[in-house]
């Protein structure tokens, strides 16, 4: 038990500075900003993810635990609302108390008193809940790539920025690949970590089908909006096409015309599409339109999950998340978890899409091929991708 707990203090320590690291290059004034009422500061980031230890696992461990500041709770919960009142996610840009720094010793704060803990020993429940704050914070840096992307684009002169971009392709053509279908096996088994929404494993019926190797490209999304594809509704889902109307899309987030062609917005400020990389920031009613577009259509997340699971080498992924046409639900059988953690995925099931897969703002081991991530459809800020699946017959 001692040596188990032990092995979880390193890695606990090198995700939290982990979280540091990806801010390295952010200039202070970037820290404060709250770019739309779906993003984050990236100063809200760093003490949200530290007060989810605090509240989860230090103050339940030890009665006699000092919390650092009594009004972080408020702060810098999410939306737990049976830990308590949280401010609004829209004024989470308003905080300009604690300042920067006073996170910055937050953190350390937090960080000394789990090390300890850790080191110590911890009751297995206890050591769970570590184990999803972890996970929880790792979620939170691919969030923070998106939020610092969107953030840092808002300035008139682009600047360069910590948040990743996808590379070429490895894989040239697409090309379908044959699924048989039939009675199949989806969710999360064996005793590695996973989020509740992932179980339980069960069976699914599937209809024969072809998944493509690979996501679509920046290319063959061109191709798309050179044919009309924004200004032709056949093509749309009744609530994408409203959509797109309204906030007058015209290509996926961040790409840019001028006089040169297309651009879009990179780490390094605005460069030349890259036509053989996947696309990203397509929301799932740009996705599914794409699909319907090319005579295909968007995957269902078992379709996807039982031809990775099987056919595993053939595929490529991992750059982009990809959308699916599954509505996020929950699995059958699916068992709340007890407590307050029960809100971190169950209550959110409603009017999203799944996505499956991971991006190039994953951090590394943090994919699974059970994996459910979800956004509402609408939604283009994330690493969001498109893989096309066709049926058979
Ligand atoms: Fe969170």
């Amino acid at each position: 038990m001692h040596s188990v707990d032990s092995n979880l203090t390193e890695p606990f320590l090198s995700i939290r500075r982990r979280s540091l690291q990806l801010c390295e290059s952010l200039e202070y004034d970037d820290f404060l900003v709250q770019s739309a009422d779906f993003v984050s500061p990236p100063k809200w980031h760093l003490g949200h993810t530290t007060w989810f230890f605090e509240n989860f696992v230090l103050t339940p461990q030890d009665p006699a635990y000092r919390v650092l500041d009594p009004t972080f709770g408020f702060l810098f919960n999410s939306y737990y609302k049976t830990v308590g009142e949280h401010v609004l996610k829209v004024n989470r840009g308003v905080l300009s108390r604690p300042t920067l720094e006073r996170v910055f010793e937050y953190r350390q704060y937090v960080d000394e008193h789990l090390r300890r803990l850790l080191d110590k020993g911890v009751e297995p429940a206890l050591r769970a809940t570590t184990v999803l704050g972890m996970q929880h914070e790792q979620q939170h840096q691919e969030l923070m790539c998106m939020d610092i992307k969107h953030i840092l684009y808002q300035n008139p002169h682009r600047p360069a920025g910590p948040f990743p971009a996808t590379a070429q392709l490895l894989t040239g053509s697409a090309a379908f690949i044959e699924m048989h279908g039939g009675l199949v096996s989806i969710g999360h088994a064996g005793d590695g970590f996973c989020f509740d929404n992932e179980l339980p494993r069960h069976t699914v019926f599937l209809q024969p089908y072809q998944l493509c190797n690979r996501p679509v490209t920046n290319g063959e999304y061109l191709q798309f909006i050179d044919d009309g594809g924004y200004r032709n509704p056949a093509l749309w889902l009744s609530d994408g096409w409203d959509t797109a109307c309204a906030q007058n899309w015209q290509a996926p987030l961040y790409w840019e015309r001028d006089s040169d062609g297309w651009k879009h917005y990179t780490p390094n400020g605005m460069m030349p599409l890259v036509l053989d990389a996947p696309v990203q920031h397509t929301s799932g009613y740009e996705a599914d339109a794409f699909a319907r577009w090319t005579g295909a259509r968007l995957p269902t997340e078992a379709e996807w999950e039982w031809a990775m699971e099987t056919q595993g080498s053939g595929f490529e992924w991992g750059q982009v998340w990809e959308w699916t046409r599954s509505a996020y639900a929950a699995y059958p059988g699916y068992r709340v978890p007890a407590g307050s953690i029960g809100e971190y995925n169950s209550k959110f099931m409603s009017n999203q899409w799944v996505l499956r897969g991971g991006s190039v703002a994953t951090p590394p081991g943090h994919t699974r091929l059970t994996y459910r991530n979800f956004y509402p459809p609408q939604m283009r800020w994330q690493f969001g991708g498109i893989r096309l699946a066709k049926d058979i017959g």
